[in-house]
């Protein structure tokens, strides 16, 4: 791996606590850094080098998964540390900061590979990279890399606007933009799973697959992040992302020797032959929701507008589920099922395939049999299941059987650790591209248009249920079911008083 500087912008900010120094210090511990590295964390707090040293120490203990007892091993990685103080708005820090890097550059014969990662809110994106230009910092005779968190704008327009503003200092190529749940293994194992496996490979298409179901389902609520939340519900802060993301990991067709210009391209082509959204096609197949009091794991929480910092008349969606269709030849007529929302009943993200099952019984006995399924678990558990029929030795009936295997998420390193590892390599595989940023916004605007003014219903669910009711109404339609959905943590009747007392819009 080439030396580098790595600057880190709003680096006292949480992510950076939580995500980003435990990522790289694991990478650390797993030799996966380059010998000549520096990270030199920026923010607006007045620190000094060991205040900061000791910051950062402290949330390598509290977050990171590999072990910290080995303390000259942390003292060692804290060396690559360094801070310096500095307002996003001031050009003459930026000037200081340069200055910084191109002396430890010059002392010790490094080449000007520079990243520049923005762990900032998103309103600073553009002016920090004005700024890295005026400065002189973003010009390099090495290579230079952007790396940027979501949300990427608040709507097409604004993701368009923002995209430009990054452009006029990085070219396409530089700007990688994290999408967490393309780091997470099991995503990543979605190519390997259908490339790798002849018999899955040629199942993967319309004419065997009856509908593909994609669930990220949260227990947690809006938390402290109110203010963020509430201006961009289920729809912008985990949809259009993540999401969508996952479904064009799932969806494109690859030749047979890819490069990560060949995934960009195909996942485009994915986002290109999704049917759009008219008027009416969102009030048939989007289905909104936001929740109300419950209970989750035995404890009486809150509903969504009783949050602190929530507005109490709130219409925000804290769940959306939608029926979606892919126009290509791969997978015409396939319905594909999404749905995330906060506060459910369980903690869990996973794809559902459901093949189709043209005879439904097993002929010469007559008994009926189940769908094959295959399941893959992308969190907190990393594995898949498939589900084929049988007969049961014991019993001599026909049943079910699960070919089951699983890793829990605890034991593989973290999105984090891959993507940032990735990206240090300069490898873009598994980053979100503009073009598909843009195309899903494209695609989800009418539904952003839609929520705006009002025009859906905003279904009530209490926290610790599956969702609206009217999700399964989605699928119904079509003949179908959500599968694996958890033990609903209330009875039907308190659900039924829980949505009488919320709001319907
Ligand atoms: C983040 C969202 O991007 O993803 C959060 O902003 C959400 O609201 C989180 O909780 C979920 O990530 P994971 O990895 O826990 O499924």
């Amino acid at each position: 791996m080439d030396a580098m500087t790595f600057v880190l912008f709003g680096a006292t900010g949480d992510l950076a606590k939580r995500k980003i120094f435990p990522a790289i210090y694991n990478l650390y511990v797993d030799r996966k850094l380059p010998e000549s590295f520096q990270l030199i964390g920026l923010g607006r707090r007045k620190l000094s080098e060991d205040e900061f040293r000791g910051q950062v120490a402290q949330s390598l203990r509290a977050f990171s998964r590999r072990t910290t007892s080995d303390e000259a091993t942390v003292r060692d990685f804290l060396e690559h540390i360094g801070y310096t103080e500095l307002n996003v708005n001031e050009l003459s820090d930026y000037a200081k900061l340069a200055s910084r890097i191109e002396e430890r550059e010059q002392r010790f014969v490094l080449p000007e590979n520079r990243v520049f990662y923005m762990s900032v809110a998103p309103e600073l994106f553009g002016t920090i990279v004005a700024n890295l230009q005026e400065s002189g910092l973003s010009r390099v005779s090495g290579w230079k890399r952007l790396v940027i968190e979501k949300p990427f704008g608040h709507d097409l327009e604004s993701a368009r606007v923002l995209n430009a503003s990054l452009a006029q200092a990085f070219e396409e190529k530089e700007i990688f933009r994290i999408d967490h749940y393309l780091g997470k293994p099991m995503v990543q194992n979605l190519e390997v799973l259908e490339y790798s496996n002849p018999v899955l490979q040629a199942l993967w298409r319309n004419r065997y697959v009856a509908n593909v179901q994609i669930t990220a389902a949260e227990t947690v609520g809006v938390e402290t992040r109110a203010e963020y939340y509430d201006h961009s519900g289920a729809v912008r802060d985990m949809f259009q992302n993540h999401m969508l993301q996952m479904l064009m990991m799932l969806a494109m067709q690859l030749p047979k020797h890819s490069t990560a210009e060949e995934v960009g391209f195909k996942k485009r082509k994915v986002m290109e032959a999704l049917r759009p959204l008219q008027q009416e096609g969102v009030e048939a197949n989007i289905v909104r929701g936001q929740y109300t009091a419950g209970q989750i794991g035995g404890q009486q929480v809150a509903g969504y507008t009783e949050e602190p910092g929530v507005n109490p008349a709130s219409t925000t969606d804290t769940y959306i589920a939608a029926r979606l269709w892919i126009d290509d030849y791969f997978w015409s007529e396939v319905p594909f099922y999404i749905r995330t929302g906060k506060r459910l009943a369980g903690k869990s993200t996973r794809i559902v395939i459901e093949f189709k099952d043209p005879a439904d019984k097993f002929s010469r006995t007559n008994e009926a049999t189940a769908p094959n399924l295959l399941t893959i678990d992308i969190g907190p558990e990393a594995g898949m299941t498939f589900q084929l029929n049988m007969k049961n030795p014991l019993n001599g009936k026909i049943e079910p059987v699960q070919i089951h295997t699983a890793v829990d998420e605890k034991d593989i390193p973290e999105a984090y650790e891959t993507l940032i590892a990735d990206m240090m390599r300069g490898d873009a595989t598994f980053f979100a591209h503009w073009d598909e940023v843009e195309l899903a916004w494209q695609w989800v605007q009418p539904i952003l248009n839609a929520f705006e003014r009002n025009e859906l219903p905003l279904h009530a669910y209490p926290a610790g249920s599956n969702g609206p009711e009217a999700a399964d109404r989605l699928l119904e339609q079509d003949g179908f079911h959500w599968w694996h959905d958890e033990p609903q943590a209330k009875s039907q009747e308190e659900r039924k008083l829980a949505e009488t007392a919320g709001v319907q819009v």
